[in-house]
């Protein structure tokens, strides 16, 4: 990873934010996005913060560009961002879900799609989309949010094939229940809904990262499923 240069979305808090900080130790050069990420990282010259709100059709571009042009290439795309908007089918507030299914669905594909063209000219990268283990089963509650990660499955899957001679990579990270920002909404937290005393953290879905970029070139991971001990889904 030393003098790799990848490009984080949601970085500002939870997972991304614990996978950036992963990179920065592991001496890559990152470019972390979020609307409040101004101050979250200590200044770097390895470190570029955009703070563009990524429901901007433009952002994408920015992102690249922020990599090509501070660093001189971009290596990995961490698709990350997401909020989770979850309710009864027939209590949901319909707005909150089509803002989620912006941010979740439309933005990472304008996000795939605008670094695929570039990891294409160039013959590699590799693309990590943070879906969830709800990205392969639905609960009540969460038919939305499922909806969105399997959307999100679909895209990675199709890739994979159109893909598999190349060498662009791609990597749908399917966590359980990680202890982020996510929840912070709820009126019970999701520990005690679901009963999970020992939550995944960050850091775990970052050492998972470390373990499939350290894997040699052949060996592809088009999923990678990580749930804490005692969730039942
Ligand atoms: N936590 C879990 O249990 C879990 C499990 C499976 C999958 N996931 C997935 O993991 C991903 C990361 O979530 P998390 O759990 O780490 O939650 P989090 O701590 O709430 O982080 C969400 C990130 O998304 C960013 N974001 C939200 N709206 C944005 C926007 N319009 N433009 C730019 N950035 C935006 C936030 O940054 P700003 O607010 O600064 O913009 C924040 O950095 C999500 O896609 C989530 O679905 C989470």
């Amino acid at each position: 990873m030393k003098n790799r240069t990848a490009v984080v979305t949601g970085a500002s808090s939870g997972i991304g934010k614990g996978i950036a900080t992963m990179l920065l130790a592991e001496q890559c050069r990152v470019v972390v996005n979020g609307r409040t990420i101004t101050g979250v990282f200590p200044p770097s010259d390895r470190l570029v913060s955009n703070d563009h709100d990524l429901t901007d059709p433009a952002t994408p571009s920015l992102l690249l560009d922020d990599a090509c042009l501070c660093f001189g290439e971009c290596d990995y795309l961490f698709v990350n961002a997401g909020v989770f908007a979850s309710g009864m089918i027939g209590d949901i507030d319909i707005e909150k879900i089509c803002d989620m299914a912006r941010l979740k669905v439309e933005t990472s594909y304008r996000l795939i799609y605008t670094f695929l063209k570039y990891f294409k000219e160039r013959g590699k990268g590799h693309i990590f989309i943070t879906s969830s283990v709800l990205g392969t089963k639905v609960r009540e509650t969460a038919g939305a949010y499922a909806g969105c990660n399997y959307a999100l499955e679909a895209l990675a899957e199709a890739l994979r094939m159109e893909l598999a001679d190349t060498d662009i990579q791609i990597t749908c990270l399917e966590p359980g229940l990680v202890k982020t920002g996510l929840h912070r909404d709820w009126k019970v937290p999701p520990s005690v809904l679901l009963n999970i005393s020992d939550t995944l953290m960050p850091e775990d879905i970052a050492a998972a990262v470390k373990d499939i970029i350290a894997k040699p070139a052949h060996i592809r991971i088009p999923r990678y499923m990580i749930l804490p001990k005692g969730h039942r889904i």
